[in-house]
């Protein structure tokens, strides 16, 4: 099994102790990714990589590597301490890089694990949002692990451990989940929108080359039967209303 783990902490201490217990818990090869050295320049929102491609972007050599080793990976760990309420800077300028991902999900075969800590508030909320974020990649099943580690050096490893557990198993087996229903109602939004009079040109040549405009969602994941009609149904909905 190959793991990337993408580190959104600045520093190796609360939020590296949970990823290290995870690796613990873990048997396969880790590919570790520190944002803090990966020094990626802000995102200056050009729209490029949205509008023309992601090979656009100004700082592409930074984040086509990146994107490469989750592309690699059975598996994302994704770890952000709680600042401010929110994931930590580097891992939102991160996220902002990725954006076109959100229109042009192609992740749909991966598993993933969240790491968040924080002192006392936020961890649950930040979680939630790296688990949207990623699903908006296509990531298939997200587990977390938020801890408020209130000034605390220990960690609640049984609950830690018995998660990790369940994801290793989840990931190992390769048996991808069926999709909750607003990931296929994001799946058929950018479809109609790849499908319509005035297309983004980024969008549909993604959506044409990889022929998931043919699909109700990934044919790597099998829909329930309820799933796959709620699709159609959206779909016929959605180009009506999208042209
Ligand atoms: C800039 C900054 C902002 C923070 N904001 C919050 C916050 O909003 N809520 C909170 O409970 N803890 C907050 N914290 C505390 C961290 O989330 C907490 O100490 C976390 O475990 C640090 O992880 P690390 O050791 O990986 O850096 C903040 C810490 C920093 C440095």
């Amino acid at each position: 099994m190959k793991y990337v783990i993408i580190n959104g902490s600045p520093r190796k201490k609360n939020t590296w102790a949970v990823v290290k217990q995870v690796m613990k818990n873990l048997e396969g090869e880790f590919e570790e990714i520190h944002l803090m050295k990966e020094k990626i320049p802000m995102c200056n929102g050009c729209f490029r990589c949205i509008m023309e491609g992601e090979d656009k972007c100004p700082h592409f050599e930074k984040i086509s590597p990146i994107v490469e080793k989750i592309r690699q990976s059975d598996a994302i760990i994704l770890a952000s301490p709680v600042y401010a309420m929110n994931v930590s800077a580097i891992l939102k300028n991160f996220f902002d890089h990725t954006a076109y991902l959100y229109h042009r999900p192609e992740f749909f075969d991966k598993k993933a694990m969240v790491c968040v800590t924080t002192a006392g508030a936020g961890q649950k909320k930040v979680a939630n949002y790296i688990d949207e974020t990623l699903r908006h990649w296509g990531v298939n099943k997200v587990f977390k692990i938020a801890i408020a580690c209130g000034g605390k050096d220990s960690l609640e490893t049984d609950k830690v451990d018995s998660l990790v557990s369940k994801f290793a198993k989840d990931a190992e087996s390769h048996k991808l989940s069926n999709p909750k229903f607003m990931d296929i109602v994001f799946f058929n939004v950018w479809k109609a929108m790849a499908l319509s009079d005035d297309p983004l040109e980024a969008d549909k040549e993604y959506w044409f080359k990889t022929g998931l405009v043919n699909h109700d969602f990934s044919p790597a994941v099998k829909l329930s039967i309820v799933k796959k009609a709620f699709s159609k149904a959206l779909s016929f909905i959605l180009r009506r209303v999208i042209r």
